[in-house]
């Protein structure tokens, strides 16, 4: 029998930018719904990539001083650097600029052209132009972009329009009918009360090309270039035809993971050029919250944009992949603070799962030498307990509907019921009195621990195998089908060892309060000392130079783009000494968490670190060894 096949998908992210929590967000949950098809036997291609054409990116390759497509080809590999490190085990990355990705694009364009469904009319209308979207007079709000409050300018221009106002009434009837289409239930009503309150329009799905040369080419009229979202949404079908398997057909896929922000493009847009290409529409489009700090949306200029670099950096991978998930329900907006993932690394992570494992480990060294032997009563409340929360944590409804807040919650219901167990049968006393029991406490403890891996896999991959090598068993998920999702008394063909090892989540420390500025500035003693805690917040890193150049009509600037574990711009003023070309390859020091500034109008994130002797004699700091970019100094 044909396996079942599961597709799924992340927004292509915009390469004009480094990755921020945000992404990470909708990549984890993607990859958590890959794994875990993946463990119930699935076929799944799970798709990212990145949106590498429009103004937007147009724009920032040029403050760079670099054509758009060299410009994302160094900004692409953040994104790619970031997904390793986060453990996501995408099975394709597309870009835009991919030439596989240009012919389907152009394919469809022709289709749709020749079918009736484009036309080609004058049109004046005001346009936001980091937006890259015309609104009507009725939705400028003073002057300005009622999306992001930036001034908006009035264009006339003729272009080419998607008629897809005619697919309005259609649509309404399709999410009516299908109550799954559009997730959670209060971004569907929306979507529905959108279209049942308005009328639709046509969508302008060209750019002259005086206006905006990056961009795919109308297969009809070389003078104009594809809408970039027109361009971006067809990555999600494009894919499938060439960076995926050929045995299977993938389209339509199962889940659009997408930001509730892009809804009305995925919604309204993708959803009607489906249906004017006669092509199946999506099983699902999801659109999750956002993450805020202190209630206020991330921005850099507020420079509380949080770096998923730093906070696995900080707490660690699974840590960090856990409390996005476990903290608040996929579909609302959360707060992010650093407080609360310290909180529940200490009591989810370091007191309820991480103890519960080394509790078990040390008894079964203890007591049976790490010897464990199937013996199990499945009448006993504990095994009723941990079997009804595993099929909580594998309720197909829950998964479905991504409450993977639920779905954690129940999977702690197996680690509470198993720690309730151990202060129950107090294992110690048995030990001197009842070593059958014992045995009996130690296989069903090592059950748990099992289901609990398995079920942890898709959220926290690296530490679902390390509990499962502590518990003496093989590879999870060779291991780990469908059949052992739910099975209690599952014994491998092969003697069990437990063998203790390192503790999972050792605690952490909370933060020193906030000091005052008093108390900060008493921390200067009148030598100008420095407390520790103060030097360590200089983020200091070991950078590979990639590239290098002087900045225009400086002779003192040198532009530099650096490999500190992320690719980042540095500007320094030691063209007087150096050559850029002397600097191509070099491992440098770089101070990785300056504010952002300008030099000369070019955008610096960061510094290097030189010295100056009084003799005038200039040197950059170099490492005495061969150490890999990204490591930090302290
Ligand atoms: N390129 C388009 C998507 C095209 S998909 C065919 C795009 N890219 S983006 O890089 O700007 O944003 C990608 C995603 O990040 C969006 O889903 C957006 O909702 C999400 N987020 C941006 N900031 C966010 C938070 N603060 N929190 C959670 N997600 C947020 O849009």
């Amino acid at each position: 029998m044909d396996k079942k096949k599961f597709y799924i998908t992340t927004p292509i992210y915009y390469v004009n930018d480094v990755p921020h929590i945000g992404h990470a967000y909708t990549t984890i949950a993607a990859d958590i719904l890959a794994r875990y098809s993946r463990l119930k036997g699935m076929d799944v291609f799970f798709l990212t990539g990145t949106d590498e054409h429009g103004q937007k990116v147009e724009k920032a390759a040029k403050d760079k001083g670099l054509t758009p497509k060299e410009h994302a080809d160094i900004m692409v590999e953040n994104f790619s650097t970031l997904w390793k490190k986060l453990n996501i085990s995408n099975d394709a990355f597309i870009r835009t600029t991919d030439p596989d990705h240009i012919i389907t694009v152009k394919g469809l364009m022709q289709i749709l052209w020749e079918s009736g469904e484009i036309e080609k009319r004058q049109y004046a209308g005001w346009y936001c132009t980091p937006d890259e979207r015309f609104w009507t007079e009725k939705d400028v709000v003073e002057g300005n972009c009622p999306d992001c409050g930036r001034p908006v300018e009035q264009i006339q221009e003729e272009n080419y329009f998607f008629l897809m106002s005619k697919y309005q009434e259609r649509l309404i009837k399709y999410i009516e009918e299908k109550p799954s289409y559009i997730l959670p239930e209060t971004r569907r009503n929306e979507v529905i009360g959108f279209l049942k309150n308005n009328t639709l329009g046509d969508l302008c799905i060209s750019r002259p090309k005086s206006r905006l040369a990056w961009g795919i080419p109308l297969p009809f009229d070389e003078n104009f270039v594809t809408y970039v979202w027109f361009d971006a949404l067809v990555n999600y079908f494009s894919a499938t035809k060439y960076l995926a398997s050929g045995k299977v057909d993938w389209w339509p896929a199962d889940h659009h993971l997408i930001g509730k922000d892009i809804l009305t493009t995925h919604a309204v847009y993708w959803s009607t050029m489906l249906m004017a290409l006669k092509f199946p529409l999506p099983k699902n489009i999801f659109a999750h919250g956002w993450w805020m700090v202190d209630g206020k949306k991330m921005s850099k200029s507020v420079g509380n944009v949080v770096d998923p670099n730093e906070m696995i950096g900080k707490y660690g991978v699974d840590a960090f992949r856990y409390f996005l998930f476990r903290e608040v329900p996929f579909g609302l907006d959360g707060n992010f603070s650093e407080d609360a993932l310290i909180s529940r690394i200490n009591t989810d992570l370091a007191n309820d799962l991480g103890n519960l494992l080394s509790r078990f480990s040390t008894m079964a060294e203890k007591y049976f030498n790490g010897a464990i032997e199937k013996d199990s009563d499945i009448s006993e409340d504990f095994v009723k307990a941990c079997i009804n929360a595993n099929l909580d944590a594998h309720d197909s409804q829950a998964w479905s509907q991504l409450h993977f807040n639920h779905i954690l919650d129940s999977i702690w219901g197996i680690i509470r019921a198993a720690n309730n167990h151990i202060a129950q049968t107090e294992p110690w006393k048995l030990a001197k009195n009842d070593m059958e029991q014992l045995k009996r406490v130690m296989f069903n403890l090592w059950n748990a621990l099992r289901l609990t891996a398995i079920s942890l896999y898709p959220f926290m991959p690296e530490t679902a195998e390390k509990i499962w090598q502590q518990l003496g068993l093989r590879s999870l998920t060779d291991e780990a089908g469908d059949r052992n999702i739910s099975t209690w008394e599952w014994k491998p063909g092969y003697e069990i060892k437990i063998s203790k090892g390192e503790q999972l989540f050792p605690r952490i420390e909370a933060k020193k309060e906030n000091r005052t500025e008093k108390e900060s500035k008493q921390m200067i003693t009148e030598d100008n000392l420095i407390s520790i805690e103060d030097f360590a917040k200089v983020q200091l890193k070991i950078g590979k130079v990639l590239q290098t150049e002087r900045v225009p009509k400086s002779n003192k600037l040198i532009k530099l783009q650096v490999d500190t574990g992320e690719i980042r711009q540095v500007v320094a003023g030691i063209g007087q000494v150096y050559a850029p070309e002397d600097l191509t390859g070099k491992s440098i020091v770089v101070v990785t968490n300056l504010k952002p500034a300008k030099l000369m109008g070019v955008e610096s994130q960061g510094m290097l670190l030189a010295a100056t002797d009084s003799d005038g004699v200039l040197s950059i700091l170099i490492p005495e060894k061969n150490v890999k970019e990204g490591a930090k100094i302290k």
